[in-house]
């Protein structure tokens, strides 16, 4: 059900032209933490099908800075999916109850097919391995912010880049500017999928496979890690097999470019060591802080004005 409403939604940042990202974060750096009264009398609905600190918090911080509310709700314990209600019946639900429809779900595709059957903007908040768009937003303004530029940049990528969403969405967006090079370092059971690769060769992207950070850290703009998405694995085993085989430290960062910077999506567990933090190569903390300006344009873009209701 292809209907007017569903141009109006964020499910894949596939679905936004350079222009189009360029404006978010255009507005996201006018809007900054200010509060408004923009969202006054309108209502998002936050439904969070797998844990979220940060991606559930600064939508509601974003929300409430607007002057709006919420509903919905953080896990599915104590809620009707206990009792097997479908993804289906809870978006007509909350549809009818707000404004817009903020979704998180273990599901690759989920937010497509969610966002199909919604009559209000559904912005995909992370389905499964797929796509998380409004993390790559964030991750966007963190780099322009830090680099001066969205063009030309060595990016690596590093972690868990089989299951990771972040990555996946991040590479999508390069893509789309101008002479930006891949470097992926990931332990052999964790590269990242052959096939999107390809795809995103084909678009133009050099890309480049590593074993080890220590080869590339000190050419590169922006070192982005990750943590292995443990709750994706086959089993523990697999897990067991990969944990801790991957630990940036200070150390790995001597030589590296005086404006490189470490970005991850957080949350970290063991990958990066607490000496990072103190190093001026640390962003993360910053990074996360960029989620409420961004997550706010995001809101009045798809839900106050139609600029990102255009087909790319
Ligand atoms: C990420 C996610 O949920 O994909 N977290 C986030 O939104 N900042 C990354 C992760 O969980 O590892």
């Amino acid at each position: 059900m292809a209907t007017a409403t569903r141009a109006a939604s964020l499910v894949s940042i596939r679905d936004l032209s350079r222009a189009e990202m360029e404006r978010v974060l255009e507005v996201a750096a006018e809007m900054g933490h200010a509060r408004s009264d923009e969202l006054h009398g309108k209502q998002v609905a936050l439904l969070f099908y797998e844990p979220s600190t940060r991606t559930r918090n600064s939508f509601l911080t974003a929300v409430h800075q607007m002057g709006g509310t919420v509903c919905g709700f953080d896990n599915t314990e104590g809620t009707s999916v206990q009792k097997g209600e479908t993804l289906h019946d809870t978006i007509k639900m909350f549809e009818a109850y707000s404004d817009a429809i903020v979704l998180r779900h273990p599901r690759d595709g989920a937010a497509r097919w969610a966002a199909d059957l919604s009559g209000v903007p559904l912005i995909n908040a992370g389905d499964g391995k797929n796509q998380h768009p409004t993390q790559t937003l964030l991750d966007l303004f963190s780099m322009r912010a830090t680099q001066g530029r969205l063009d030309n940049l060595h990016v690596a990528l590093t972690g868990d880049l089989k299951y990771g969403r972040t990555v996946h969405s991040l590479a999508d967006a390069l893509a789309e500017f101008r002479g930006n090079v891949l470097h992926l370092v990931a332990p052999p059971t964790l590269e990242f999928p052959a096939q999107h690769a390809a795809e995103l060769r084909a678009r133009g992207m050099e890309i480049h496979q590593h074993r080890r950070l220590e080869d590339i850290a000190r050419e590169v703009d922006v070192l982005y890690v990750t943590r292995i998405q443990r709750e994706r694995l086959p089993d523990e085993t697999e897990y067991e097999k990969v944990r801790g085989s991957y630990r940036l430290t200070a150390a790995t960062l001597e030589g590296a470019k005086d404006n490189m910077r470490v970005l991850h999506p957080l949350p970290r567990v063991d990958e990066i060591a607490a000496d990072v933090d103190a190093t001026k190569h640390a962003y993360y903390f910053e990074q996360a802080r960029n989620g409420i300006p961004v997550r706010k344009a995001l809101l009045r873009l798809l839900m106050l004005t139609d600029e990102l209701a255009g087909e790319k």
